[in-house]
């Protein structure tokens, strides 16, 4: 199986923005990350990020026989009701990751459109999240 790690807005900033909040590793090191555990676990994995919104929801669509997805929104979590009814109907397993503890943070970021459609949800756990997430779906798809 070949899980997707689907990026929304500013995770491409990921390592410089607000690092006191996100850490100071990027993107790419979470994707070398991820790919070690895939190697570990006798997966695939791969990552594609935008900060268009019908982008992303295109590529919910194209991978609707997906095996599972890991999708960290970013702010379009709290916005995109699009972004909802993509993965609901393609009826994917996803792991919703936040890097951040977004219950933490600002009132605004304390609702997700997505969580209760998840199959798990991981904050607050830096980009170590993403390589959880992995875990969890490869042990999903096992069983
Ligand atoms: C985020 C949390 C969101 O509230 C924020 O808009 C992001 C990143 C996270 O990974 O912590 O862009 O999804």
């Amino acid at each position: 199986p070949v899980f997707t790690v689907l990026n929304g807005p500013n995770l491409n900033l990921l390592g410089t923005r607000e690092p006191d909040l996100y850490g100071a590793a990027g993107l790419t090191e979470a994707q070398t990350r991820c790919e070690q555990v895939a190697g570990e676990l006798g997966v695939g994995v791969e990552f594609f990020q935008s900060n268009h919104e019908g982008s992303l929801i295109d590529e919910i669509q194209q991978r609707a026989q997906s095996p599972g997805l890991i999708v960290n929104a970013g702010a379009l979590t709290h916005t995109s009701i699009g972004i909802r009814d993509a993965l609901a109907a393609t009826g994917v397993p996803f792991v919703e990751v936040h890097v951040s503890n977004v219950y933490a943070r600002e009132d605004f970021r304390q609702r997700s459109y997505l969580s209760d459609l998840a199959s798990g949800v991981i904050v607050g756990c830096g980009i170590q999240g993403y390589e959880l997430a992995l875990r969890r779906l490869a042990a999903l798809a096992a069983t």
